[in-house]
């Protein structure tokens, strides 16, 4: 049992294909494309300013900017869905398995948090709307510390916080690079491999591979 299990929130909580998924009859065969330009992009925006040093962009600024950029790489994508398509993404739903999975960890007295690059709007409106709040000690938003993971400042909010040494931590993400840089820290990672990716970043290895949630709580 470690002192504290922290999630990355989207793509490991949350589904970052649902809000295209709820517009796929106005999106059509253009939608899949837009969904994977605008995850990549989005996270390419956070990579490159993070490099820069420049803070000047929250996580939401970037999703919106990684929308409008997915847009003129697909034009058949109806550009008048996009409003709905950030409100969507506002309220993105978990997948299945997350609620009852944090609420089995609860049950054995784990302490949990999420640690996202997402801004600290975009995280309170996502585990409200998802129900799934009243599950985690304290939420942490990259926004806080005006760097993205990968930076060490960024996994170092949860050591401070929480007063631990990084081992005593337990990091979930299903985003492979965010593993190498919590390993990098210290954390126990545990990859969560949602899509059966192959693996990568061998000097960072996660301590555990799983295919979702569902079976953490038997690691405990
Ligand atoms: C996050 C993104 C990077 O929640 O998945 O931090």
């Amino acid at each position: 049992m470690h002192s504290v299990y922290v999630f990355d929130a989207y793509g490991t909580l949350f589904d970052t294909n649902a809000a295209v998924a709820r517009h796929a009859g106005g999106l059509g065969e253009a939608g899949r494309l837009l969904a994977e330009i605008w995850r990549r992009k989005q996270l390419e925006y956070s990579w490159v300013r993070g490099l820069m040093g420049d803070p000047s962009r929250n996580f939401w600024e970037l999703t919106e900017d990684a929308l409008d950029y997915a847009f003129r790489k697909v034009p058949d994508a109806d550009r008048s869905l996009r409003e709905a398509l950030l409100e969507a993404y506002r309220d993105l739903d978990t997948f299945e398995e997350v609620p009852a999975t944090l609420r089995q960890l609860r049950e054995k007295n784990a302490r949990l948090a999420i640690l996202s690059n997402g801004s600290r709007d975009m995280l309170t409106r996502a585990v409200r709307a998802a129900g799934i709040e009243d599950l985690f000690d304290t939420i942490f938003s990259a926004e806080d510390c005006g760097q993205y993971k990968t930076a060490p400042a960024v996994y170092e909010m949860i050591t401070t916080s929480f007063r631990l040494y990084p081992d005593a931590v337990s990091f979930q993400s299903s985003n492979r690079w965010d593993v190498a840089g919590a390993a990098r820290f210290g954390f126990h990672t545990v990859w969560i491999n949602r899509s059966g990716e192959p693996d990568e970043y061998p000097d960072w290895a996660p301590d555990a591979i799983l295919p979702d949630l569902r079976s953490l709580p038997k690691l405990c």
